[in-house]
């Protein structure tokens, strides 16, 4: 086999010249030698990064520009030996693998094995390096760069997961411009919580860049106006794969993104004669961390930029003079979640707190959202997850907000805080308004229709509890576990949508927290139903005739 390989080691050496995109067993690629993608866009071979070192690296680099730019680099870790030859060929397991002339039993890089007979490597236009059978009509990639970047994102490429083979794609700067081994900066998508864009230092997040809001990211708010300049950006985000991804409409105009030695992720654009061009970067501002600690709001144009939220105090005072107010802030007036008096604080334009242990439901509207935060003790604050279209979904944060700020555009978040730290905003609020305030202060959030269907599994039999007077009582399951209650009033019932909507204020009204809890209602095409809290130890009767619906059981006719 040896004998062999190196046989046709040698054909190559005598005729070193080939411009062709593809390597394949009988036509590995040795160190002088490079492969050019067929529309002439990228090179791959094999590089030094300065005259200092005479180490050696695969990499790719663009072809048809003057200024040597590295996108993708191979054996990183693993330099080809200044006394060497470098050669990149298959064994016989069809992986790609990097050694040298001199020792060919010496790896210092391999692909995964693909087990093919007759595979080719092919360098594509788009910068892509791709393992695949030599016959071309086995569309089937067994094997690509783009799955493993170095420290650079071309369009089209994936940051983010595979979450069927586990494969994470991140970013990793070099450790210093002559030097290609990984730096300490590295860009990913965490996809815990709702997935976030992070800087990670090491294995320690330094930075976040928020939530996708649909548009962008929530932190950096000018990726909304970059798309007018032919950029289009874009999460995908299903039960297979968690990526972002960027493309450019004029595919001729030549832009990469990068991630530096200092974490700063930059665009550059190719300006012709004047080179690269730095077209932006982030992170800008010193708001972008996680810096003013739980509870602290991070603000850049007062001083000192990390202050309480409304209704917050420095946990240690004295600590706010400096400017590090990594101590973070505890709430003034404890919240008072048995007795659902707690409100709403709504910040507009916010940097998002940290998503990593959140919830979220992408169908849920905001006024449900709402109504499950007030649900659940622990929950601290609600917004839109989509602020497409007036908005849509919902996040729910539990206990301490980390890397809350303030932008200059953004999304609304709603903080809870107890109802006395609003008391003087309420009563004037509540002159001017009166109607007004008088649905905010009950409590009537809506479901929507398909969540209760998908809760009930679409009213299956089998989850009927009982029947009253006014129509079925079904038990259902919402997405986060929360058992509920449905009662479905019948359609038979004369009642017009006002008159029901009415009646849910006064029996909210009427509530008393030792009955079975209302938690809203459904009024949708020709539905209306109350949804209560599912306690398996209370009577079926408390939700059948629950003692408020026997009092006021002429509601129901
Ligand atoms: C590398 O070599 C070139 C040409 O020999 C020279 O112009 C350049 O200054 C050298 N660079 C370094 C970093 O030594
Ligand atoms: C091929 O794969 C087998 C099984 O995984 C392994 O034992 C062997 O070392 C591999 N051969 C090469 C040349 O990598
Ligand atoms: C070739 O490389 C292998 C693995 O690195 C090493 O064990 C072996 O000693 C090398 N052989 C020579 C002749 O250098
Ligand atoms: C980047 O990806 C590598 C390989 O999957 C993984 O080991 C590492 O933890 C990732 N780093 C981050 C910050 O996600
Ligand atoms: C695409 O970009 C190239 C290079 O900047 C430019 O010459 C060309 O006119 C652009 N094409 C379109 C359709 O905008
Ligand atoms: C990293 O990027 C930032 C922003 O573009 C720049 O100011 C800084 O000089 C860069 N650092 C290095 C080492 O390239
Ligand atoms: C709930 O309301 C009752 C009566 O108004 C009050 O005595 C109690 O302190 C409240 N509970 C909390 C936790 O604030
Ligand atoms: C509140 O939400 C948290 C986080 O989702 C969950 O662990 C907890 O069980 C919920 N509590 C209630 C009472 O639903
Ligand atoms: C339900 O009742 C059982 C038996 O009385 C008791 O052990 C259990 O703690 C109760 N569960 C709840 C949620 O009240």
């Amino acid at each position: 086999m040896t004998a062999i390989f190196l046989s046709f080691l040698l054909i190559n050496l005598i005729h070193p010249s080939f411009s062709s995109d593809t390597l394949s067993p009988n036509k590995p690629l040795s160190d002088g030698q490079t492969l050019v993608s067929a529309g002439g866009t990228f090179a791959l071979g094999f590089f030094s990064p300065t005259n200092i070192s005479k180490n050696r690296y695969v990499g790719i680099w663009y072809n048809n520009i003057p200024v040597q730019t590295f996108v993708w680099v191979a054996n990183r870790r693993h330099p080809v030996p200044e006394a060497s030859t470098g050669v990149l060929t298959f064994d016989t397991n069809g992986s790609l693998v990097l050694t040298t002339m001199q020792n060919s039993t010496s790896i210092l890089w391999s692909s995964s094995p693909t087990n093919m007979k007759t595979p080719v490597a092919q360098l594509l236009d788009n910068g892509n390096f791709v393992v695949r059978h030599s016959d071309e009509a086995t569309k089937h990639v067994a094997w690509q760069s783009f799955d493993h970047p170095t420290d650079t994102l071309l369009p089209g490429m994936k940051l983010g997961w595979d979450l069927t083979t586990g494969l994470n794609r991140n970013l990793t700067s070099w450790k210093s411009t002559e030097d290609p081994s990984p730096g300490d900066y590295s860009v990913s998508i965490d996809i815990r919580g709702d997935p976030q864009l992070v800087v990670s230092f090491g294995s320690v997040r330094k930075w976040r860049y928020g939530p996708w809001t649909g548009l962008g990211f929530n932190s950096i708010p000018e990726m909304v106006s970059y798309t007018r300049t032919g950029f289009s950006f874009d999460l995908v985000n299903n039960n297979k794969e968690i990526y972002y991804s960027y493309e450019i409409s004029n595919r001729s105009i030549i832009t990469r993104m990068v991630v530096n030695q200092t974490g700063k992720a930059e665009r550059y654009v190719w300006m012709g004669q004047h080179g690269w061009s730095l077209f932006w970067y982030t992170p800008r501002t010193q708001c972008t961390g996680l810096s003013c600690g739980p509870n602290g709001v991070c603000a850049l144009y007062r001083w000192p930029k990390c202050r309480c939220l409304q209704g917050f105090e420095p946990k240690s005072p004295g600590e706010w003079g400096l400017i590090d107010g990594s101590g973070g802030c505890v709430r003034k007036q404890p919240l008072d979640c048995q007795n659902r008096t707690d409100r709403f604080l709504k910040i507009a334009a916010a940097q998002l707190p940290d998503t990593w242990s959140s919830f979220v439901d992408r169908r849920m509207g905001l006024d449900e959202c709402r109504a499950r935060c007030l649900m659940n003790c622990s929950c601290t604050a609600y917004a839109n997850a989509d602020v497409r279209g007036g908005g849509s979904g919902c996040i729910l944060w539990f206990s301490d907000l980390a890397g809350l700020g303030l932008l200059e555009s953004g999304q609304d978040l709603y903080v809870r805080l107890a109802a006395s730290e609003f008391g003087h905003a309420l009563i004037t609020h509540h002159h001017k308004h009166e109607n007004e305030m008088r649905e905010e202060d009950i409590e009537l959030p809506l479901f929507d229709l398909s969540l209760i269907h998908e809760a009930t599994n679409n009213f299956a039999a089998e989850n009927k509890l009982g029947q009253g007077g006014f129509g079925p009582v079904y038990m259902g399951k919402l997405r986060d576990g929360v058992e509920i209650a449905v009662k479905r009033l019948s359609k038979t019932s004369k009642q017009g949508i006002d008159e029901f909507k009415n009646e849910v204020m006064l029996i909210t009204k009427l509530q008393h927290r030792n009955l079975v809890k209302l938690l809203g209602c459904c009024i949708q095409v020709d539905e209306r139903m109350l949804i209560y809290e599912y306690m398996p130890n209370k009577s079926l009767d408390a939700f059948l005739f629950g003692q408020f619906l026997s009092s006021c059981s002429w509601f129901f006719v």
